[in-house]
């Protein structure tokens, strides 16, 4: 049963400028955009912005936060260039402004205390899951990450020796000094590099784990869809919750055009709701992700 889309409270955001401090490649179809926004409210893992790539294209494009420095107004994104809209920002110089709305969204949940997380991240969807695993880490949190990209890594990356739940691999450098422990996966054959889904590695490591411990995991994931329907399965088998943070195709951003809603169930029942302001991130096991197409 689809029942209409309740009117939600919209969690706080505004419409801001964004002023251009650093945007660089990081090789292949990967960038690094760094833009200043005076009084952008703090933001958190899961949440994104809603920016403006060119006056003449009638819609924003959303991108997660992958890092917010409110000391000095800073926000950090990860984008690929997809299109027209990310096409055009690998232009944007220092200096350029552009209209943003933000922070937009309900970002991740911290697992209960004493519980791990386990987050799984594809491609881009890596943005997200990078804020979350070093705020979590900060708070006390024991994090792992896997990560597949097709492309390279967006980051440095360092050899980590095997552990008792780990084989030895390739780890995010940046992650690694933090304590944060990584693995990467790929389908193409690459040194220190896991071949193969994400979610097998991720599955590996669960199997691996103490059934004890693994009881103590939440999942975390981003990334394509077919991904994140992986994760979920991956929780059904083991007994598991998390999250997903959904994508959609957006149009205000604010919750106003019901054009990025997606079925989520409670029970029998199924609701649809806005990715951008019900979401972006969702229970793993409230997404009906056969509607999805997974
Ligand atoms: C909540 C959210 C967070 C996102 N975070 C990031 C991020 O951190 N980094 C990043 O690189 N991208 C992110 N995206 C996807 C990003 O918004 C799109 O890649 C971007 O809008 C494409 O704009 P474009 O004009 O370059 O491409 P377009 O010309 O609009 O489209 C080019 C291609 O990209 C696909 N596409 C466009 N918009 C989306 C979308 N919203 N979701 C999925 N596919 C899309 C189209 O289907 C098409 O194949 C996010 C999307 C959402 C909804
Ligand atoms: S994009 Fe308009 S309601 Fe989500």
């Amino acid at each position: 049963m689809i029942e209409p889309l309740p009117v939600a409270g919209r969690p706080p955001m505004q419409h801001l400028q964004g002023r251009v401090v650093e945007n660089r490649s990081l090789g292949g179809d990967l960038w690094l955009l760094r833009l200043q926004v005076p009084d952008l409210p703090p933001a958190q893992a899961g949440q994104f912005v809603h920016l403006e790539c060119g006056a003449d294209l009638t819609l924003p494009r959303p991108f997660s936060i992958l890092d917010s420095h409110p000391e000095s107004q800073d926000i950090d994104l990860l984008y690929r260039v997809v299109g027209e809209g990310t096409r055009r920002m690998t232009g944007w110089q220092p200096g350029w402004v552009t209209p943003l709305l933000g922070p937009v969204g309900r970002p991740f949940t911290p697992p209960p205390a004493g519980m791990e997380a386990v987050l799984v991240a594809g491609g881009v969807g890596v943005a997200p899951l990078d804020f979350l695993a070093r705020t979590l880490v900060a708070q006390g949190v024991s994090v792992t990450l896997f990560l597949g990209m097709e492309s390279e890594a967006p980051w440095p990356l360092r050899q980590a020796s095997a552990t008792e739940t780990l084989e030895a691999g390739l780890a995010l450098a940046h992650l690694q000094s933090r304590g944060i422990a990584s693995r990467l996966a790929s389908l193409t054959a690459r040194p220190g590099w896991f071949t193969g889904y994400v979610t097998e590695l991720a599955a590996a490591y669960l199997q691996r784990l103490p059934p004890d411990r693994r009881a103590r995991c939440r999942l975390y994931t981003c990334g394509p869809l077919p991904m994140m329907a992986a994760v979920a399965r991956l929780a059904e088998r083991f007994g598991l919750q998390g999250e997903a943070a959904l994508e959609a195709r957006m149009a205000c951003g604010f919750g106003g055009c019901a054009g990025c809603v997606v079925l989520i169930r409670a029970g029998e029942k199924g609701y649809y709701r806005r990715v951008c302001v019900d979401g972006p991130v969702f229970p793993l096991g409230d997404v009906d992700w056969q509607q999805q197409g997974h």
